[in-house]
């Protein structure tokens, strides 16, 4: 059964490009609680880390590059079907295939600046908010 947290970055594009409060806006009208928040940048083993799962893929390198060219937003979601309603929301990862009015249709550059990252199962949601944030951060 789908547990009701997803876990969300706003990544280091969309925060230069002053996105925060706009994308913090859709997700909250999206219907999604925020449960724990942290401002932060990411260093290259932390980068390395948390996308070690695609390690032996060809934009690893460039991915984590850019994960640690400036700040991002670590968050906490909570809804119901939280994973699969947030991927709805932010639309696919190349921004030009994204619908029209999701988060990445209308904040990212590229498939490597694109805006957001989401969860993409309850298991990883886990992993990943457990990543960032102490069991005194999240509620
Ligand atoms: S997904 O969401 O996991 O199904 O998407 P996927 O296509 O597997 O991509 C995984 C993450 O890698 C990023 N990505 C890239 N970065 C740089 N260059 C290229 N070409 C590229 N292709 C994919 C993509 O933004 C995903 O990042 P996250 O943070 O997981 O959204």
């Amino acid at each position: 059964m789908a547990t009701n947290r997803t876990f969300t970055m706003i990544k280091p594009d969309a925060v230069a490009n002053g996105y925060i409060g706009a994308i913090l806006n859709d997700i909250i009208a999206g219907g999604f609680k925020i449960v724990a928040m942290k401002y932060t940048q990411l260093t290259t083993e932390s980068a390395g880390n948390f996308y070690a799962i695609h390690k032996e893929r060809p934009f690893y390198k460039d991915l984590v590059n850019f994960m640690t060219s400036g700040p991002i937003v670590a968050v906490i979601l909570e809804k119901d079907n939280a994973v699969e309603d947030f991927r709805t929301l932010i639309g696919a990862t190349d921004p030009t295939k994204a619908e029209a009015g999701t988060i990445r249709n209308k904040y990212a550059q590229s498939i490597e600046a694109n805006a957001v990252h989401g969860s993409d199962s309850d298991e990883n949601a886990e992993i990943e908010g457990n990543f960032f944030f102490s069991q005194f951060e999240r509620f």
